[in-house]
């Protein structure tokens, strides 16, 4: 029997550790962590992340050949394979801070298993890791080796939060990149044969490492360029009188272009986009490319003005104040079906709203008001660490409170927020939540997903991100 061991028992390891075991039921998976309380939640019926689908995948495996565990040295010194899907945040002091990518947490993970191994093993770099990492993980590990053959393979990890099983299930590709050695060639076969069992032979490419490595932050570099594209001429949209909706659409229809990831919003957010862009503009200013560097980079300042563009529309349209109103915050997760609140915009929208004194009432259906206390005091990539090593802040924000449901948190206030586009808020009764609300109502809606239309007929002033104003925003001051 193959066994296979994963370091890391994230978002990434544990659904696709999952699956490989239900798909391959002959090898035996150990997914192993150094954090107690998340392999206890793997354990429980309460998985610590929510996806949909991965109960029923973790349910059919777990006991059987899938084991989560924190003895993290026995199951690496069993392993035949070992997959590295640590976090590997952004860098926030030393050389290369608030860019670079920390690679503290896998260099441990790599001398913790030359330390422990006794016999030849394949290492995957599952985690999205800056090029030439493999050749420094070769390093570690061949100059502690004591006679060990390792073979090092990057296998970067496309799934998106939300989709995730799905993704894993049927995955547009799985990338394994190699040395073209004989060895070397010898180890992506290995781990091509474990894929085989469901994914099919053509959609299994295969590469040297170092495209492996950057194909990962390229495809998240493509993907959130478009987003941006798509949300900078929602604001030239907004100028002019055009509907992104409309414009999105029937650029979309160009087979060239294609219609996916063009939807408007307040700004994307997730653990990946902006570290592995921030991470691409190191290496760029690292190899000498200013020019390419400062191209992508201009990925995340149009992100960074979507969101504070849409503060600055709220506030100026009421009034130029929200001191001591209540705004409602519909959603708080960085996109729907998942409770995953990492780099989320609404961080950064319900940090502008309380620079300006707002009282913030928060309904997210997988979001909870600790986690949400938790994000709102927290510095700036500091949530990419370990749950343990996380510093607690001492402090908490007094004008917040978490709702329980999208009516409660609507009740009195000034305005509502739409943050994440969860399906059950494309429902609500909008007619019973604009009377229960202080007059004039406003909808900020940064997901385009009312009823525009509808909505000015109940009486609401909405500003829906892209969208024709109407009057009452048209006659606010411009925003900056
Ligand atoms: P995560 O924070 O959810 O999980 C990482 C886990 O690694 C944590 O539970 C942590 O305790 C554990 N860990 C850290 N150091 C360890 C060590 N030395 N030994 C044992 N366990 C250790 O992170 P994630 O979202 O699963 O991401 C992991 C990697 O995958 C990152 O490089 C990320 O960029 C990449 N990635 C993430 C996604 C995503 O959607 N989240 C998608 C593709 C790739
Ligand atoms: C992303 C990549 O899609 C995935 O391949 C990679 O492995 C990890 O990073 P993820 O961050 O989980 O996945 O979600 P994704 O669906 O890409 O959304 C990222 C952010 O962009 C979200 O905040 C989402 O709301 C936003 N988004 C997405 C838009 O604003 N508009 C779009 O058209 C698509």
């Amino acid at each position: 029997m193959v066994k296979i061991c994963c370091i890391g028992a994230g978002y990434v390891g544990g659904p696709t550790m999952a699956v490989i075991a239900l798909k391959c039921p002959h090898i035996e998976v150990a997914v192993v962590d150094i954090s107690v309380p998340r392999i206890s939640a793997w354990n429980s019926d309460q998985l610590p992340i929510y996806e949909p689908g991965l109960d029923d995948v973790v349910k059919q495996c777990r006991g059987k050949n899938l084991f989560f565990s924190t003895d993290v040295e026995k199951h690496v010194f069993e392993a035949d394979i070992v997959f590295v899907s640590v976090n590997t945040p952004t860098k926030t002091r030393g050389l290369g801070a608030g860019k670079a990518a920390d690679l503290t947490y896998w260099e441990s993970a790599a001398r913790m298993i030359a330390d422990v191994s006794k016999s030849d093993k394949i290492v995957v770099e599952k985690s999205t890791v800056p090029v030439k990492t493999a050749e420094a993980i070769e390093k570690i590990l061949t100059h502690n080796s004591k006679g060990i053959n390792y073979q090092i393979l990057s296998n970067p990890e496309f799934l998106a939060e939300g989709t995730a099983i799905q993704d894993l299930f049927h995955p547009d590709r799985v990338l394994i990149g190699g040395r073209e050695t004989p060895e070397g060639f010898k180890a992506v076969q290995a781990l091509k044969d474990v894929y085989s069992h469901w994914v099919p032979e053509d959609r299994i490419l295969t590469t040297n490492l170092w495209s492996a490595e950057l194909s990962k932050l390229a495809a998240n570099a493509f993907l959130a360029q478009r987003i941006s594209s798509v949300n900078a001429m929602s604001a030239l949209c907004e100028a002019t009188g055009a509907d992104v909706t409309q414009v999105s659409y029937a650029v979309g229809k160009d087979t060239r272009i294609g219609p996916k990831f063009l939807n408007a919003s307040v700004g994307f957010g997730g653990s990946c986009f902006q570290k592995d862009i921030l991470n691409l503009v190191y290496i760029c200013e690292c190899n000498g490319l200013p020019e390419v560097a400062e191209y992508w980079k201009q990925v995340i300042k149009i992100n960074d003005y979507q969101k504070s563009r849409f503060v600055n529309r709220l506030v100026s349209s009421m009034f130029n104040t929200v001191a001591n109103k209540k705004v409602a915050i519909l959603g708080f997760a960085f996109k729907k079906d998942t409770g995953d609140t990492r780099e989320t915009p609404a961080i950064d929208v319900c940090k502008g709203l309380l620079g300006d004194k707002a009282n913030l009432s928060i309904y997210d259906p997988q979001v909870t008001e600790d986690q949400i206390q938790r994000d709102l005091t927290m510095n700036k990539f500091d949530w990419d660490h370990p749950l343990h090593l996380q510093p607690t802040s001492p402090s908490t924000v007094k004008k917040l409170h978490a709702a329980w449901d999208a009516y409660q948190a609507t009740k009195d206030a000034h305005a509502i927020c739409i943050l994440t586009e969860w399906d059950e808020f494309k429902t609500l009764d909008f007619q019973r939540i604009y009377d229960n609300m202080q007059k004039p109502a406003f909808v900020f809606d940064g997901r385009n997903i009312v009823d525009v239309n509808k909505l000015r007929e109940i009486g609401f002033i909405v500003y829906s991100i892209g969208k024709p104003l109407d009057a009452w925003l048209k006659d606010m001051p411009a925003v900056a």
